[in-house]
Order: structure tokens, then sequence, then C-alpha cells
């Protein structure tokens, strides 16, 4: 079974793929079997960033059916044959129209996927589909820019990511209770209540599926004149989600990134000295230390009773 570990933001454009390219090649690096997807919908283009612009075969093979299997999708990277990819295409995921039953095949079948490591690259946004994606995984990055709306965007995501795992970890055990799924709930507090409403165990078992949900912030593109209050983020997301949020790492902004993506190159590869580099090593030793403790003792678990009262 592989670890897998997805990446997301709220907002777009914070540098979620190029994190995700990077970190992946430094794992393989270190002999890992590695495997990164592009699960992002609408936007897919990981591809691209090692100048791959006509795949084999995409996902939408998969979701087509026309090959069954995800291991023959995931290929080697031309240029960096350590590393394997499954690519998403453009418009993939959206004229496929994914259907739920899809959507689960998909994830069942990444669940077993041949790798040690899958990165998942989510793509922005809140839709059922990016919460779901995120949400398949065992551990949980999130990338943000000190942009106050980024950040902003990013407490949003992880809520709302709290209250479907919760609903998702509860409705399983209780399909009587599917009704919940539509509703909007806007709080973890109110989803709790209604749990509890519906069944005894009810809260019982969505305090365990949120103790499993610990996601690892990495801040992307700072600078000396950047002013970002993380202990803030993190007070709120305790208080109003539940969960403890850890720093993973912080990346500086870096001119190498952007002529790293010009040149179809991961920035560890184009400039192994340059400050980005040297962030994303460290970024990349600390998902090593992460993804080898079980995914509970990511941050600090505590009782999350307090944020029913
Ligand atoms: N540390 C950095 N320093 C300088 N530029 C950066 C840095 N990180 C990202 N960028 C710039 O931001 C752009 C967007 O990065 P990337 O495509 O990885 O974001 P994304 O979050 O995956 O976007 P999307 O939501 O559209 O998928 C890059 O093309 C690059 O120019
Ligand atoms: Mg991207």
């Amino acid at each position: 079974m592989p670890c897998i570990v997805s990446v997301a933001s709220g907002k777009g454009g914070v540098g979620k793929s190029m994190v995700v390219s990077n970190l992946g090649l430094l794992l393989a690096k270190t002999g890992l079997r590695v495997t990164l997807v592009d699960l992002d919908i609408g936007g897919a283009n990981l591809h691209i960033l090692f100048g791959m612009f006509h795949p084999p075969a995409t996902l939408t093979d998969f979701l087509t059916n026309t090959l069954n299997n995800l291991n023959e999708i995931a290929q080697p990277i031309p240029s960096h044959s350590i590393l394997k990819l499954i690519p998403g295409t453009g418009e993939t995921l959206i004229t496929a129209n994914l259907p739920y039953a899809k959507k689960k095949r998909l994830i069942r079948h990444l669940q077993k996927h041949d790798a040690d490591i899958i990165l998942v690259d989510v793509g922005a946004g809140t839709s059922y589909h990016a919460l779901d994606f995120f949400l398949l995984a065992d551990y949980f990055l999130a990338v943000a820019t000190p942009d106050p709306t980024s950040v902003l965007d990013l407490y949003r995501f992880i809520k709302l990511a709290a209250i479907r795992k919760v609903l998702t970890a509860f409705l399983a055990r209780d399909p009587v209770a599917d009704a919940l799924l539509d509703k909007d709930f806007h709080s973890v507090a109110a989803v709790l209540e209604a749990v509890g409403r519906t069944s005894e165990q009810g809260v019982t078992i969505a305090q365990e599926a949120l103790k499993r949900f610990q996601p690892a912030l990495i801040l992307n593109r700072m600078t000396p004149k950047s002013r970002i209050n993380t202990l803030h983020l993190q007070h709120l997301l305790k208080q109003y989600v539940g969960t403890d949020l850890s720093i993973l790492g912080n990346i500086p902004e870096d001119i190498h990134v952007q002529q790293s993506i010009l040149k179809y190159l991961p920035v560890v590869e184009l400039a192994p000295s340059s400050p980005a580099t040297i962030a994303l090593h460290q970024i990349a030793d600390n998902v090593r230390k992460m993804v080898e403790q079980p995914p509970e003792s990511v941050g600090r678990t505590e009782e999350i009773r307090k944020i029913r009262a």
C-alpha cells in the first residue's frame, strides 16, 4: 500500500504544482518509488512542468475505461525517469463528468497503486472533487503565500475539508443519515451537533475522523517583508475546526523558480544551490519524517470536545 500525500491550497497559483514536482523529484532521489498524480480539475499541467506535451496515457484513459489499471498510466517522466507521473489533461475530469462511483473507483485504485509514495496535486478551490481528492490521502499538505487572501482561502479550504471528512466518515457507517451530505454546514461544531442528534455513536466517529486530519502548511514566496501571523491561523483552526496545523517549511520568493518553469525543469535541478532549492530540500526531509509517523500524530492532537462548546 502506498503512502498518499495530497497537496492543496484555497487559492490558485500559489505554487502547488511547483512544490509537488520538486518534492517528488527529491523524494525519488532518496530511493523511494514516487508517483505524482495530477488531479487538478480543469487545470492539469504537471506534465507540462516536466516538458511532456503529449503524454501517451492520461487519467482520461482510466476514467473512460480505455485502460483499467493505473499502473499502466503511471509513466516514468522522460527527463526524470526515477519519477512516475499519472497525468491529467485539461478537461479530463470535467468532460468525464465524474460521477461518485467513478471517483470512488479512482480513489480505490490510487490506494492500491504500486509505489512507496504518491503525491497528489489537488488543484485550487473548494469543489467537492477538490475536497474529496485532498481527503483521499493519509497526509495532507496545504500551500499558501503570505498574501492575506491566500491565507483566508486556505482557512476556508481546511474548514470545508474537515466538515466533509467528518460527514463522510460518519455517513460511511450510517447510511440512514445520507441527507446530511446535502446540507450546507458552515462549521465543524454544527456538523458534530447534527451527527450527535442522528446517532449516539456519531460524535465519537466524527471525532476519530478529525483526529486523523492534521494538515501541514508550506508557506511559499516568502520575502523578508512578509508578515504572516501563522499563530493566528493555527489558533483559528484549532478553535473553530479542531485541527492542529503544523508548519512544514517556508520557501522564499526566488527568481530561479520562474526560470525553471520556463525551462520545463524542476528548480532543484536547474539551480541546485538557489534559496528555493535549499528550502525544498528541508521540506522534503520534513515530509519523509512526517510519513514515518502515524497520520494522527502529525501536529499535536488534543481533545476536540472543546469546539462543540
Ligand atoms: N517560490 C517562488 N518564487 C518565485 N515564483 C514562484 C515561486 N513559487 C511559484 N512561483 C510562480 O508562481 C507560478 C505558479 O506556480 P504553480 O503553477 O506551481 O501554482 P499552482 O498553485 O499549482 O497554480 P494552479 O492553482 O493554477 O494550479 C509559477 O509559474 C511561478 O512563476
Ligand atoms: Mg497547479
